[in-house]
């Protein structure tokens, strides 16, 4: 990945505001950024904490934490990034020897500067090899997986994770290309095949809001990187760590982690331990859509830890 070369993050933060005033870090906070990304959100947060706050930083991705410290060591050296899983974040807060922080934010997915990145394979928009692990070290990629899985197996992932209606049409496509012999390993590739086995001619296809092959990738994106796993194991695990009173902010980007969000939430209040903040969730404003089409899928969650 390419870092540019100013000052600031390149990657836009998506509700920012909403998200500062929900978590309010202040002088002397320690806050965690469980998918820091290239700091966008904690650039803001590590501002507010001064002089004597910690930041941490966690992401799965090696090199996108390499563009977080870069923008963050320009404003203070109160922050430390791990590369680990946000499921992770007992064992990380543990080596700090912290039990207790005064703010979580999560906001999912892949960021921008992934998408942009070729070699990364997130994107059907950009040729590159058929990859999507968000850490490169470990696990199977999006092309071995489209190998291992039967044409049902894989018609059920597509159909699950990337809630695709026609998934066994796109199932049987992937399998009588590979049945040719063909190797599917670019992303380009996998996204014309989609497109042809979803393709419905006449007025229908045009009034589509989606490319094609967004859902197909979501899901082959949520497999390789075991995602939801990850976000309830976090959602189980966080509240145990924030201070009576403090804050936690989850940002999903499609229904299946907005799903768990609400579950989780609705379970810590029931238990006593979280107060919901956010009746129903936020999403992003016009204007903010119009200048960052990402933030148009986002969905804000907030809740505040009891004194229990
Ligand atoms: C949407 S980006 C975050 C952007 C960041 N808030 C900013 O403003 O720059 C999501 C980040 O979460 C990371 N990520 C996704 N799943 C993860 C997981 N299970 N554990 C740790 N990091 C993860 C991705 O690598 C990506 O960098």
């Amino acid at each position: 990945m390419n870092a540019p070369d100013d000052d600031l993050s390149p990657h836009k933060p998506v509700m920012l505001d909403e998200v500062i005033n929900f978590i309010k870090p202040g002088k002397g906070d320690i806050i965690v950024d469980a998918t820091i990304g290239a700091g966008g959100h904690s650039c803001e947060i590590l501002k507010r904490i001064q002089p004597d706050g910690l930041l941490i930083g966690i992401d799965k991705d090696a090199e996108i934490l390499k563009m977080a410290d870069r923008f963050l060591s320009k404003i203070s050296d109160n922050y430390k990034l791990y590369q680990a899983d946000f499921a992770d974040l007992g064992c990380v807060l543990e080596k700090l020897k912290i039990s207790k922080v005064n703010g979580i934010l999560l906001d999912l997915g892949v960021s921008s500067l992934q998408l942009d990145s070729q070699d990364r394979g997130f994107s059907f928009n950009k040729e590159g090899p058929l990859d999507m692990r968000m850490d490169r070290t470990e696990g199977i990629t999006a092309e071995d997986l489209l190998k291992r899985l039967s044409e049902r197996e894989m018609a059920d992932v597509f159909w699950k994770y990337g809630e695709e209606r026609k998934s066994r049409r796109v199932a049987r496509a992937i399998k009588h290309e590979q049945k040719k012999g063909v190797s599917i390993n670019t992303t380009t590739q996998l996204a014309k095949i989609a497109e042809k086995a979803l393709y419905v001619p006449g007025k229908y296809s045009k009034k589509r809001k989606i490319h094609p092959a967004t859902r197909i990738f979501q899901a082959l994106r949520i497999v390789v990187n075991d995602e939801l796993k990850s976000l309830e194991q976090f959602l189980n695990d966080a509240c145990g760590f924030l201070a009576g009173g403090s804050r936690i902010v989850v940002m999903s980007f499609h229904s299946l982690e907005d799903r768990l969000v609400k579950r989780a939430f609705c379970e810590g209040k029931n238990a006593a331990l979280l107060e919901i903040l956010t009746k129903k969730p936020l999403i992003s404003c016009d204007s903010e859509i119009r200048e960052n089409v990402r933030s148009r899928s986002a969905k804000l969650r907030a809740a505040e830890r009891t004194y229990l």
